[in-house]
């Protein structure tokens, strides 16, 4: 499709949907309508954006606090709006609480997919179609051994319940480009860092505890590879998909950087002491090993050539220079730390992680 106008973004109070909002409005030069659908959950925060809203206006940004798995509102949404495009990032995103309490996650990553795929359906039907992007994890592949990288052709195999949900919500989204002939396309990521990542997940969740002086936890042995992206090359990559990607299609996008979790801690460590002007190896004593991660995957990798070679897509910025971004944004956002480290997830985390907090 041609550049959308009116597009529904779900989950835009997030990580990723916050970058993804104002990557399109501060880089890619979006001048629409964009809607932004978000239950705020505990990892969803509207003053994430609220400077973007009242720049951009009612004409251009909106904001609707729903929750996806509301078919009615959903499809009232699309009746209102007649969206061009839907980016789909709303979602249970946190492993460790999937595992905790994976009720939540069968909820939004399944039923709330299947209600805005519905949603998109009644609208085509209405002579309103719509591009659906969905935006999956590389998670739902499985696990591999030291060597090979995850292809958009390898078979499905997740060992988590939130990669099975979202495993899950892959195979609708394609079954509704099958069956009804939707325009979809899927992207599958590996992990990304950056600003306004909620302090739960590996890098913001490290450099809060360093800020804190508390344990840095690391699971099992450390050895467990990841491989990281910067999430507005995230975000530029699903803009490239949503506007330029084939129908039906599935896209893998990766950082090609991967690292071992206790090397990356290590190097965090360092680059947060430099900037704090203590002595390198300050916060290695905080290193605290702790119980593996119920089934913990051992590696992933992405194969990100398709997305390169068919859209030109490429990372700009390497990991070194991300990571030093990341930290100085956390350092110089003290007050967001502390808005969300209040609430539901202090709580949280007191009843399910006593022993690391
Ligand atoms: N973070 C990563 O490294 C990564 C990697 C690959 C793919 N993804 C995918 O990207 C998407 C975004 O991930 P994230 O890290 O930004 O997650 P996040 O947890 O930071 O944000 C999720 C957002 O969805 C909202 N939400 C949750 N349930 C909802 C519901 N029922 N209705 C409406 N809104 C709801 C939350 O309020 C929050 O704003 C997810 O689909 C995730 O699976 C994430």
């Amino acid at each position: 499709m041609s550049h959308p106008e009116k597009i529904l973004v779900t989950g835009g109070c997030g990580f990723i949907g916050t970058n993804f909002v104002r990557y399109l409005f501060e880089e890619a030069g979006f001048d629409g309508l964009l809607v932004n659908v978000d239950k705020l959950t505990y990892s969803g925060n509207p003053k994430n954006l609220a400077d973007l809203a009242a720049k951009a206006g009612e004409k251009h940004y909106r904001f609707e606090k729903l929750d996806i798995t509301d078919q009615a509102a959903m499809a009232a949404l699309f009746d209102r709006h007649g969206f061009d495009l839907v980016v789909h990032f709303a979602a249970e995103s946190h492993v460790d609480r999937s595992i905790v309490g994976p009720g939540e996650f069968i909820q939004t990553n399944i039923v709330g997919t299947f209600s805005l795929l519905e949603a998109a359906r009644q609208a085509k039907a209405k002579g309103r179609p719509c591009r659906f992007h969905h935006v999956s994890t590389d998670e739902v592949y499985g696990s591999l051994g030291p060597t090979g990288k995850f292809l958009e052709t390898t078979p499905y195999d997740p060992r988590s319940p939130y990669s099975a949900s979202k495993a899950s919500s892959d195979h609708l989204v394609r079954a509704y480009a099958h069956t009804y002939g939707l325009d979809v396309t899927v992207s599958n990521c590996s992990n990304n860092y950056g600003p306004y990542q909620f302090p739960e997940k590996l890098i913001p969740l490290m450099i809060c505890h360093m800020l804190e002086g508390k344990p840095l936890p690391v699971y099992g042995d450390g050895k467990n590879v990841r491989d990281w992206l910067y999430v507005r090359d995230h975000c530029d990559a699903v803009w490239a998909i949503a506007c330029r990607g084939k129908s039906g299609e599935t896209y893998n996008i990766g950082g090609e950087s991967e690292w071992c979790n206790i090397e990356l801690l290590r190097h965090l460590c360092d680059i947060v002491a430099a900037r704090l002007g203590k002595p390198a190896g300050a916060f290695e004593p905080l290193i605290t090993y702790v119980p593996d991660r119920p089934g913990h995957d051992r590696r992933y990798a992405i194969d990100c050539t398709r997305i390169k070679r068919e859209l030109g897509w490429k990372q700009s910025v390497d990991f070194q220079h991300g990571l030093e971004k990341t930290v100085d944004w956390y350092l110089g956002n003290a007050a967001w730390i502390k808005d969300v480290q209040t609430g539901e997830y202090r709580a949280w985390i007191t009843r399910n992680y006593a022993d690391r907090t």
